[in-house]
């Protein structure tokens, strides 16, 4: 399958970034039994990762705008096109050692995601997605879970952690859930639980408190691989919500009653 120019340019940026957290990841591994930890470390490596992104796809569409959880927005000559950016995703686990982190760069184009990329630089799985021409995980075509049954699906979340807001609604979104599913899995990379949703290894994924740049990449995805995803909150939008429900096609309806509580 052959992608468009920017998309190609996405893959290549991601890649180059990909090459140097692996090597980042590496030390960390290393740093875990110092004394002082791999934390500076870590955040050197984040902004770093943002820093490549960045000099390669400004460097190719000068005029797009920018918004990147690092440097934060910049508005662009062109102001229908963004490139949205968050260069480290799963940053605690990258921070412990655990090969589950991705880099996720997406475009859109008029307020819509017209192409993602979620690069699992660990696992060398890159997956990409463009508007109407379906989602791919390296060279194979990518397809939600035909799972049905809700006591059949395996679903992902993120837990709230330090000062979120969210964890009552959490903690009761768990107690409706999982007696009538097959599981729940918190695995720290909101970019990679939406990847897992389109490539069919989790049926569905929901979270609250999140940012752009965490969820615009993985839509795409999990949109282009026949999935549906909404905001938790019915007729929200999800990246000014930051928050999102999504699934196969499936176990969709069953899991939104469940998680909106109807
Ligand atoms: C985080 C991860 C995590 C999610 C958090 C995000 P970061 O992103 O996606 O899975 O639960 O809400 O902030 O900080 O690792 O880029
Ligand atoms: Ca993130
Ligand atoms: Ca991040």
């Amino acid at each position: 399958m052959q992608g468009s120019a920017n998309l190609n340019l996405m893959i290549k940026a991601a890649r180059r970034a990909g090459r140097a957290l692996v090597k980042d990841f590496r030390e960390v591994e290393n740093l875990q039994v110092s004394a002082k930890g791999p934390g500076d470390f870590v955040t050197k490596a984040d902004r770093e990762a943002e820093r490549i992104i960045k000099e390669d796809l400004m460097e190719a569409r000068p005029t797009y705008g920018w918004l990147g959880e690092e440097t934060g927005a910049t508005a662009g000559a062109d102001p229908t096109r963004r490139w949205i950016v968050d260069p480290l995703d799963g940053t605690t686990n990258f921070l412990h050692g655990l090969p589950h982190w991705a880099v996720s760069i997406a475009l859109e184009h008029k307020g819509e995601i017209v192409s993602g990329v979620v690069f699992d630089a660990a696992k060398d799985e890159m997956y990409w997605a463009e508007k109407g021409a379906g989602a791919w995980m390296n060279e194979r075509r990518l397809r939600v879970s035909g799972r049905r049954q809700m006591h059949e699906g395996l679903f992902a979340t993120g837990v709230p952690f330090g000062a979120k807001k969210t964890l009552p609604a959490m903690v009761a979104d768990l107690a409706r859930l999982m007696p009538g599913c097959a599981g729940v899995r918190r695995w720290g990379a909101a970019s990679l639980d939406f990847a897992y949703v389109a490539s069919g290894r989790f049926d569905g994924y929901w979270e609250r408190e999140l940012q752009p740049w965490d969820m615009a990449a993985g839509l795409l995805l999990v949109r282009e691989a026949g999935g549906f995803a909404e905001a938790v909150r019915e007729g929200y939008d999800i990246l000014d919500s930051g928050s999102v429900i999504c699934g196969n096609d499936g176990l969709f309806d069953a899991f939104t009653k469940i998680i909106r509580n109807l």
